[in-house]
């Protein structure tokens, strides 16, 4: 158990697994467009375990472990219970013995954490309301594709300072960018997260000034204003990210090259315009297909190390 490698945030790996993961991803990409990827998982089965909606995380980690030769279940949370039909070290254990890896989205991150710590295969996180990791491994694949690097780059996410933005500042430990954050005053990031990332040496910023944040930005990131979970908060979050949006008008400022990157679902209209969304520097369903091809990457990883 002690050797398997799980994957549950960008910065409980070192900055040379995560150059793997990503340099695997590019390597594997065109053979899976291809269908000419190796079933090197054959026999083999990917729990993936939901107790929120799901678009792309669902598609991509399902047709992933498909393209790997291997099979993978699709479980929600009212089947399974955990914590509340069965106490979560016995789902881990349970768990452990049927599938090869389990994929979770789930809402408390110290549960998703428990399950790893007693489960004996590997676990992946995808998505909990503190970090959605897999989403920004799948970005810098993206931003490293159409920018060449992500090395010194300005990373500007407008918005909420909630999970993506959390895995964010853990991506700024482990890579040599910059992050800016414009969000409302009372939507900063969690307090851990930006405290560990400020004694790594991350460099990153928080300002409430929208305008201010995309002066130089070389990425612009949109993320919706309510996260699943969040759906009651949605009039006042509303009103209170209403200078939030990311339009024609504020991408203006930006770098001349600019890309934009939103991890989606989008309510277009709200927190980004659809003329930013569907316009040239747009590379948000790149940046979707990427998900396959980075998570197919841990996928691989966490197999052929767990
Ligand atoms: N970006 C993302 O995780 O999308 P889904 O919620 O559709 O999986
Ligand atoms: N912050 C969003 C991301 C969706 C992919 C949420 O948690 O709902």
């Amino acid at each position: 158990m002690a050797n398997k490698m799980d994957f549950l945030a960008i910065d409980d790996h070192s900055y040379a697994d995560l150059r793997g993961i990503l340099d695997l991803a590019k390597a594997q990409k065109p053979l899976a467009r291809n269908h000419e990827l190796p079933h090197t998982y054959t026999n083999h089965v990917l729990a993936c375990v939901f107790a929120k909606p799901s678009l792309r995380t669902r598609v991509s980690f399902e047709v992933a472990m498909r393209q790997l030769g291997g099979e993978s279940l699709f479980i929600t949370d009212k089947e399974i219970g955990m914590g509340t039909r069965e106490n979560v070290y016995d789902v881990a254990q349970v768990m452990s013995r049927f599938a090869d890896a389990i994929m979770i989205r789930w809402f408390d991150d110290n549960e998703v954490q428990e399950l790893a710590k007693h489960a004996s295969v590997p676990v992946i996180n995808g998505l909990t309301d503190l970090t959605h990791p897999c989403q920004v491994m799948a970005d810098i694949l993206t931003i490293e594709e159409h920018l060449g690097t992500i090395e010194g780059k300005n990373v500007v996410m407008v918005g909420d300072g909630n999970n993506l933005a959390n895995s964010w500042l853990n991506a700024a430990i482990r890579f040599p960018f910059n992050f800016i954050l414009a969000c409302p005053e009372g939507y900063t990031p969690d307090e851990g997260v930006m405290n560990k990332a400020e004694a790594a040496g991350a460099s990153f910023m928080i300002t409430h000034d929208p305008k201010e944040a995309i002066e130089g930005a070389h990425v612009i990131y949109g993320d919706a204003f309510y996260s699943m979970g969040q759906e009651e908060e949605a009039v006042k979050r509303r009103n209170d990210f209403a200078p939030f949006q990311i339009n024609s008008e504020l991408c203006a400022k930006a770098d001349k090259d600019h890309i934009v990157l939103h991890c989606l679902p989008a309510h277009r209209g709200e927190e980004i315009t659809d003329e930013v969304m569907d316009g040239p520097h747009s590379v948000v369903f790149d940046e979707a297909e990427n998900r396959m091809h980075a998570q197919r990457a841990i996928i691989d990883t966490v197999l052929r190390k767990g």
